[in-house]
């Protein structure tokens, strides 16, 4: 290589790995897998030397990406005084959508990959040092979110996020919401604590929770780390409060303990017990032990064992446990020279891209799709992955015929890393997203300020058939007998178009279908009838508006409490309901001004499906037509306890106060809600007067 062509590389990669930097931390959505990451890395770190191309602002010399920060909020940066942090406790005001500096920077950690390299790394502590007196700790490599936590006597004053490793977000309120990350710790004598940990989401629950977005027709997470890294950095602690983010503490950093806890605490072994006897979540999955073979074979059992933990592990990190040696290795500029990440290895395959087809979503989003020669991957034959958008296909430059490799790390679909022999003359055209909708022919239209192209068309047949099925979903009517299968035949044979044809379909129709026994017809038609005692929330849900998931539709139907007044609301009026955002209002006003939709919705009542709220009402309500703000945190009731305990006495709750506020229940740390009730002179009840009030 010439030094032109050097500086050329260097260069290319140099922008390709900040932009991975800055999508993996700070868009929370990675474009490339960790080990290409890695590969990319040190190729640019051994051209850099080569040719003597060193730069301070080098991918191979910074942590991380830029502090994300959070879009729509002025950025201050707090407590860049550090020392003065010490002494005054709440002195400073960390400020949640602020930034803060990091008084002991959140580095990187070193990846290895292989025995030797692991065998390397050991030598290198032991040629340092001079002997092999120190002991190992072995840790699981959380697949998630670092943060920070800070303790001022005994409170948690400060959450923030790993930024650029020396200044991160604030996110404080977000980790509140987390159950795992104690408000207050004990048995601490007042200690100044400052922990770090990984915050994550267990896989079958982040399954879950990713379907329940799909069924919403949101947009799904990639993975389970995307997902605690969107909700974290939202600016809406409710909605982080309803993402199931869990939190493990791997670290108590001493240099600014008050000195008799940092001269107790010192080694990593005892660093965890102390965390859990002041409350702290610790991984119990973690090792003691005094050699590097050792610690090769737990590494080896886990090779196989990591994949029935609950959770996504992409490694271990392997660390000296004794602070005296920790202090004498030091750090690099970017990761301590005690410790060090060792990556199992992503699955991967390799194979070739058949076709690429396009999905048709309930919502009408299009999905391309990589058809793939079938291949063996993490014991599953995969003849499909997904490609995303438009975008990552002509960002990879993926083309019908390539041979790819695919891979599957921990994500729920494969997908599809990069080409082999880009390079290869004849390959076939790059892809062209076609223009029109592949199953109905209508114009696709590309989503404003996303990747994603979608089909307009309500009578696109996939999207009607997916919308059948999510309305007799568990969740939705509950219908069943009536799967896909049976949806298909029915829509295929013109028996129904839309969800409100099921409630007129006949024996008759029913039995010519493939597999339809008399018996299974009768049940069917009586499931389908015995869906009209559900209550109008599963219907609200089952229609299928974008945004409106099980839990919206309970708060909506208990908000207005008919189809009536619901229909008749304004957008405002939608969105100051308690927990519902603009997005979610605008989408139910535009579905209830859609006429087509309008229609349905008549049927379904007609054919007698509930529009009602049957609340849990109790008899003799005492908070009839009365209208509640909350605010604050209240003593001893959550906010859903509340505002349950105010629904079920016949009030309703609101999420901002205006004239048609009757009381605003009030608790610690009140803000603008109450400086507005006071204005309005909105009369302010505290938890007390509340529960006297219904009692
Ligand atoms: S110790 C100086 N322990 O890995 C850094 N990190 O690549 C010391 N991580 O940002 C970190 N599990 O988010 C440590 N058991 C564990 C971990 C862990 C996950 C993450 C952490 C860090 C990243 C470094």
């Amino acid at each position: 290589m010439t030094h032109t062509e050097a500086v050329k590389r260097v260069n290319e990669l140099r922008v390709l790995l900040q932009r991975a930097n800055q999508s993996y931390y700070d868009k929370a959505e990675p474009i490339m897998s960790d080990r290409e990451f890695d590969r990319l890395l040190e190729e640019l770190a051994s051209l850099e030397d080569e040719f003597n191309l060193h730069d301070a602002n080098s991918p191979t010399q910074i942590v991380g990406g830029s502090a994300g920060v959070i879009e729509g909020v002025d950025v201050k940066v707090s407590g860049e005084n550090s020392s003065s942090q010490k002494q005054e406790s709440g002195a400073v005001d960390y400020i949640d959508g602020s930034q803060t500096m990091h008084p002991t920077p959140m580095l990187s950690l070193a990846n290895t990959y292989n025995a030797d390299e692991l065998r390397d790394f050991d030598r290198r502590c032991k040629d340092i040092l001079g002997h092999s007196n120190y002991t190992w700790f072995v840790e699981l490599k959380f697949d998630g979110m670092a943060l920070r936590l800070r303790y001022e006597s005994d409170k948690l004053v400060l959450a923030a996020t790993r930024g650029d490793g020396r200044k991160g977000d604030i996110i404080t309120k977000n980790a509140l919401t987390v159950n795992d990350i104690p408000a207050e710790i004990k048995n601490n004598a007042g200690n100044l604590v400052e922990i770090r940990g990984e915050a994550y989401m267990e896989t079958d629950v982040f399954a879950a929770y990713n379907q329940s977005r799909i069924d919403q027709g949101l947009q799904p997470f990639a993975n389970p780390r995307n997902a605690t890294a969107g909700s974290l950095k939202m600016l809406d602690a409710n909605e982080v409060a309803k993402r199931p983010i869990r939190f493990f503490a791997y670290d108590l950093i001493l240099n600014e303990a008050d000195q008799s806890l940092a001269s107790n605490v010192v080694t990593h072994d005892a660093k965890m017990h102390y965390l859990e006897s002041i409350g702290q979540r610790v991984c119990k999955t973690r090792w003691h032990v005094k050699s590097i073979d050792e610690v090769l074979a737990i590494i080896s059992d886990l090779e196989t064992s990591r994949k029935t933990l609950p959770f996504e592990t992409d490694g271990v990190v392997v660390k000296i446990n004794e602070d005296v040696y920790r202090t004498e290795l030091g750090f690099t500029a970017k990761a301590p020279r005690w410790a060090i990440a060792y990556k199992f290895e992503a699955e991967q395959a390799e194979t070739i891209i058949n076709d690429i087809s396009l999905q048709v979503g309930r919502l009408g989003t299009i999905t391309p799709v990589a058809e793939l020669e079938p291949v063996l991957l993490a014991g599953t034959t995969v003849k499909r992955a997904s490609l995303h958008n438009e975008d990552e296909i002509l960002r990879k430059d993926i083309r019908v015929g390539d041979r790819v490799i695919i891979e599957k790390a921990g994500e729920i679909i494969p997908q599809v890393v990069r080409v082999l022999d880009i390079n290869t003359p004849n390959r076939s055209e790059p892809f062209n997203m076609p223009e029109e909708c592949p199953a109905c022919g209508s114009k696709l239209v590309r989503v404003e300020d996303e990747a994603a192209w979608r089909c307009n068309n309500v009578t696109c047949p996939p999207q009607v058939r997916i919308r059948i099925e999510h309305f007799a979903s568990r969740d939705a009517l509950d219908i069943d007998g009536l799967g896909s299968s049976i949806v298909d035949q029915l829509v295929t044979a013109g028996l129904i178009h839309s969800y409100a044809d099921l409630y007129k379909l006949t024996m008759e129709d029913l039995l010519p279908l493939e597999r339809m026994a008399e018996k299974s017809a009768k049940n069917l038609i009586q499931s389908i009838n015995a869906s009209k005692e559900q209550p109008f929330e599963r219907f609200l849900y089952g229609l299928g508006i974008r945004h409106v998931g099980v839990t919206v539709a309970k708060d909506i139907v208990a908000a207005f409490g008919s189809l009536q007044r619901l229909r008749e609301a304004t957008t405002e009026e939608i969105e100051s309901v308690h927990g519902i955002g603009i997005k979610i209002a605008e989408s139910i006003r535009h579905f209830f001004t859609n006429p087509e939709m309008n229609q349905l919705v008549d049927r379904l009542v007609d054919y007698g499906l509930k529009c009602e709220y049957e609340s849990n009402i109790v008899e003799n309500a005492k908070l009839n037509g009365l209208t509640f703000v909350l605010t604050g945190t209240l003593p001893t009731l959550s906010r859903s306890e509340a505002a349950a305990l105010i629904e079920n006495q016949g009030g309703k709750t609101s999420g901002s106060v205006s004239k048609n506020t009757s009381y605003v229940l009030a608790g610690d740390a009140a803000g603008s809600k109450l400086d507005k009730a006071n204005k309005l002179g909105i009369p302010v009840l505290n938890e007390q007067e509340f529960l006297k009030m219904i009692h």
